[in-house]
């Protein structure tokens, strides 16, 4: 792959300006979200998106998700619901994913879907990144901006330390405030969780007054977040540490001694939002595990223990 120079853009008017314009060239810009950074593109060009798996090293059967400014943006792109309306009303902008089939005439890459007739759409809440949607004023394709298995990116710092050199710039939204990933929904069918994340499944389901069914491991499509290693840091993680052993990195929760602590009040908000801020910090410490404390797995605690399973997962 041919080097580039990382620019690094601060979040104003010009380096916004300048963010939109190198997606307009076909280049990629990461930018921050309320969730993790994203490594976006303009999901119309199929060379642009290409070059997301390629700094990515990603499977390029793996779909992207869609970056719009408003709400009729989204509905441009897909078949849009009133369970979509409902959810919108309800959640956008902010840390939910909608799947949608998509329009024919979108005029989205193939490359974005791989190949499905579904389209996964969000409004982010971010406002930079709600400044930088509206300077470009198309939809942006983006996944989280690290190497494909990697703990994904919470500032701009990781971006850099990541993929300079990859990448065309990095616009510096300063540190994610959710810390995990959306959450993602499938609204094709019967409403389904296919990625826990920032919004619980039970505010989904009382928003729509519906359940909200769980995706089945063996209707997995094979796709980042779902597959079962991920967001790996280099170290070795053990999971559910109520002790921990000599030499181990220790990332605790609740009123322990430990060397970093995701929230010493047990907050899991607070947790999720330093989750992998922490790991990469423990990560760079060079021990050969990471211990973590048990997480509880209600509310946001389940996506922060998906998160840290797949992280422990064998790789
Ligand atoms: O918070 C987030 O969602 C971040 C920020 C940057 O927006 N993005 C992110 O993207 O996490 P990524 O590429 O790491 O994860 C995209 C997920 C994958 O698990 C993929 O399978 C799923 O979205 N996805 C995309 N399109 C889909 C579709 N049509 N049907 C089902 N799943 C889809
Ligand atoms: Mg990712």
């Amino acid at each position: 792959m041919a080097e580039r120079v990382t620019e690094k853009l601060g979040n104003t008017e010009a380096g916004r300006a300048r963010a939109a314009a190198i997606w307009r060239e076909g280049g990629l810009v990461a930018f921050a979200t309320e969730t993790v950074y994203g490594l976006g593109a303009d999901a119309r060009n199929d060379r642009a998106v290409a070059s997301i798996y390629e700094a990515k090293g990603r499977p390029s059967f793996n779909p992207l998700i869609v970056h719009v400014a408003s709400v009729a943006a989204a509905q441009e792109l897909v078949d849009w619901s009133d369970a979509a309306q409902k959810l919108a009303d309800a959640f956008w902008p902010g840390p939910l994913t909608l799947v949608l089939p998509i329009k024919p005439d979108a005029g989205i890459s193939k490359l974005v879907t791989a190949g499905l007739s579904t389209l996964a759409i969000r409004l982010p809440a971010n406002p930079a990144a709600q400044a930088l949607l509206h300077a470009f004023d198309g939809p942006v394709a983006a996944p989280s901006a690290n190497t494909s298995g990697q703990i994904s990116p919470t500032r701009a710092q990781h971006v850099l330390d990541d993929l300079s050199g990859r990448i065309d710039a990095v616009l510096d939204g300063g540190a994610c405030s959710v810390g995990l990933e959306s959450t993602i929904l499938g609204l094709a069918g019967t409403p389904t969780l296919l990625r826990p994340g920032g919004i619980t499944r039970d505010a989904i389901s009382d928003s729509l007054g519906l359940p909200v069914s769980l995706r089945k491991e063996e209707d997995a499509i094979s796709a980042p977040g779902q597959i079962k290693s991920h967001y790996a840091p280099r170290a070795r993680v053990r999971l559910n540490a109520s002790t921990w052993q000599p030499g181990e990195a220790r990332l605790g929760f609740g009123p322990v001694d430990c060397d970093r602590n995701l929230s010493p009040s047990a907050d899991l908000t607070e947790a999720a939002a330093n989750l992998f801020e922490y790991l990469h910090q423990l990560d760079a410490l060079g021990a050969d595990t990471i211990a973590v404390s048990p997480i509880p797995n209600h509310g946001m605690g389940i996506a922060i223990n998906d998160r840290l399973g797949r992280a422990a997962a064998d790789r």
